[in-house]
């Protein structure tokens, strides 16, 4: 079975070791519920480094009030042995206490590129997103750690907070894993009936369909955006929290495509909140 550490102490202990062995270590941070998407960050991990590390840490801070954070699916056995038949060599699953003692109060705000999308429709996500990644980056010390393109504000608020503190990690994104029909693997995707994952499969749809038409037409990205929200509605969806053509680093919407871009969309299926993104 996968060894497991708990105390900052004890993780530090081990990668101290490996690096004097002059092993290169990867981080891969998660908030347990694993499927292909993590383990697939933990194999690109095994590809950049001699030893991975996978943390599991439900953080708290990043939940809102009304948000599933007390409902979010928790199964420690099974992410461990899905972790040791990836190659992963340590787990890291700290409790709430660990990591944020009594007294706790820091919080890291990344300023502009949070502010959108996400940002906008989760108030202070970002913050506790940022405050932990930073904690788990300084008590890991990796050489590297890998993040999802999944979650790409996430991955490009990382990047920047990275940069801006100093912090001597390599930070690795690592394309979205996909079902079959194209829906990007999600824990939350468990919350969904049959019917809404159903729907569900035109997200991605949508958003190549959109990729398609501004890279055809550059000019016309407002009416790819206005097309490709319609398009989700009629396929099922309960509400678009945005859909948008972002500048890839600064997620900025752009009006026409005079650079590298992105699409960035989330749309609902009841009370789901589904992401994708895809290059343009
Ligand atoms: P979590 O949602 O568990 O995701 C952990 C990592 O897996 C993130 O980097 C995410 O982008 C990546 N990931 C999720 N689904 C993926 C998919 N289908 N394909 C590729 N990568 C995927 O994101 C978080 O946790 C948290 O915010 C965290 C960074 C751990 C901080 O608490």
């Amino acid at each position: 079975s996968l060894p497991t550490v708990r105390t900052v102490a004890d993780l530090r202990a081990q990668v101290a070791a490996w690096r004097g062995q002059g092993l290169r270590v990867a981080l891969v941070p998660t908030m347990g519920a694993l499927h292909d998407g993590h383990l697939t960050l933990v194999r690109r991990g095994r590809a950049l480094a001699d030893k991975v590390v996978a943390s599991v840490f439900v953080n708290p801070t990043q939940f809102g009030p009304s948000e599933d954070f007390a409902r979010y699916p928790r199964d420690e056995g099974g992410d461990a042995a899905k972790l040791a038949s990836a190659g992963c060599d340590l787990l890291f699953a700290p409790d709430v206490s660990v990591m944020y003692p009594d007294g706790f109060a820091t919080s890291i705000d990344v300023g502009p590129v949070t502010r959108r999308w996400e940002g906008a429709f989760r108030p202070g996500h970002f913050n506790g997103v940022a405050t932990v990644v930073t904690k788990l980056l300084l008590q890991g010390l990796p050489d590297v750690a890998l993040f999802g393109e999944k979650d790409y504000q996430q991955l490009q608020t990382i990047r920047r907070l990275v940069r801006d503190l100093d912090i001597p990690v390599s930070i690795e994104g690592v394309p979205t894993v996909r079902e079959a029909d194209g829906l990007a693997l999600s824990s939350r995707n468990a919350y969904l009936t049959a019917e809404q994952r159903a729907v569900a499969a035109s997200l991605n749809r949508v958003l190549r369909d959109v990729v398609e038409r501004v890279r055809a037409e550059p000019g016309t990205v407002a009416d790819a955006v206005a097309a490709g929200e319609r398009a989700l509605l009629a396929a099922g969806f309960d509400a678009v929290d945005y859909l948008a053509v972002v500048d890839v680093a600064s997620l900025e919407p752009l009006e026409r495509l005079d650079g590298p871009a992105r699409v960035v969309c989330t749309a609902r299926l009841g009370k789901t909140r589904l992401l994708d993104n895809f290059p343009v």
